[in-house]
């Protein structure tokens, strides 16, 4: 690819790669997209803002894990990903619609992939792109395929739930536990970032502990617990606490995670499939919701 250049992404390139991303995502929903599923949206306003507060905290926290591909037309593709203990991430990876196919993501990847060399365990959000899913694969991920739930929860089946209050940064310590029991990795730095983006909930009981941030597209963004009793109890409080009037989505189930599909069953919500969990030297975390980005 004459005139291709990788290099490090810098805080200056974040909002165009804010643009890209929204692009490049928003033509993939558009050509994946089946009926029934959530409508293809443009990133809204808020959005974006999110995604460009979460791009400069992986550069703040991970600079080396962050790489711009670039052509003289300026850049192309990107992909950010980060280490949390002994597991690396990958946080997201776009090439522009148009450019895809042609050897740009999989140089972007082998970059990114140098960051998390030292690691045992490498974790990533795939979407159902075949060029993602291959590129992944090729990189040594096993793909374990994804559910998510969507629609109108049948308020009536709501359960009367105790044991669940509203957490605080305060609770990080017990969350970060809960991630290593889960995960393997805690979250660290990436509470933070999350506590001042969205509302968190806790359950902290002698026989489980857990926690669930809490947004508008997704009910649960991330959920981590336990046990199971636990992951649900999180999981209504936050069904429950959707709007009414509403369709909700509780995205990224893995089939580890049927609890999940128990809870969003009897809230009438559909079930369907979407992208994968890609892992590598590690089994599916249960019980758990990963957000996309951050896991
Ligand atoms: C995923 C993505 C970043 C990869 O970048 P890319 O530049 O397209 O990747 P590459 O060209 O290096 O690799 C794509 C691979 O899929 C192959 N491929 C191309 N078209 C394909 C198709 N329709 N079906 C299956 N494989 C295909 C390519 O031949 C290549 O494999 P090879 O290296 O063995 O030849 C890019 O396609 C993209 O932005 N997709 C939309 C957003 C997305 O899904 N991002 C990933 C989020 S998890």
């Amino acid at each position: 690819m004459p005139g291709l250049i990788i290099r490090p992404m810098t805080p200056e390139d974040v909002p165009a790669a804010e643009r890209l991303s929204d692009e490049g995502f928003y033509e993939l929903d558009t050509r994946m997209s089946r009926p029934s599923w959530p409508a293809p949206e443009r990133r809204g306003d808020r959005g974006s803002e999110r995604w460009v507060e979460r791009t400069q905290h992986f550069l703040r926290t991970d600079p080396g894990g962050c790489w711009v591909a670039e052509e003289e037309t300026g850049p192309v593709g990107f992909a950010t990903s980060f280490v949390r203990d002994t597991t690396w991430f990958l946080a997201t990876y776009v090439v522009r619609p148009g450019l895809q196919g042609r050897g740009i993501g999989r140089t972007l990847l082998e970059a990114a992939l140098q960051h998390g060399r030292g690691c045992l365990h490498g974790m990533l959000a795939a979407s159902s792109d075949p060029k993602a899913v291959r590129r992944y694969h090729l990189a040594g991920f096993a793909l374990h395929p994804q559910m998510f739930l969507t629609g109108r929860v049948d308020r009536s089946a709501i359960p009367a739930i105790d044991r669940v209050r509203e957490g605080s940064a305060s609770d990080t310590d017990l969350m970060n536990s809960v991630d290593r029991q889960t995960r393997g990795a805690a979250r660290g730095p990436d509470h933070e970032f999350l506590q001042r983006a969205f509302r968190v909930i806790v359950s902290d009981t002698p026989t489980g502990s857990g926690y669930a941030y809490l947004g508008d597209k997704a009910a649960a963004v991330a959920l981590a617990a336990t046990n199971r009793r636990t992951a649900a109890r999180l999981l209504w409080t936050a069904l429950a606490d959707a709007p009414a009037d509403k369709d909700v989505n509780v995205f990224h189930v893995t089939a580890a995670n049927q609890w999940a599909i128990d809870v969003g069953m009897a809230a009438r919500l559909e079930l369907h499939q979407d992208g994968y969990l890609g892992l590598r030297g590690m089994k599916p975390p249960t019980p758990y919701l990963h957000d996309g980005a951050l896991l």
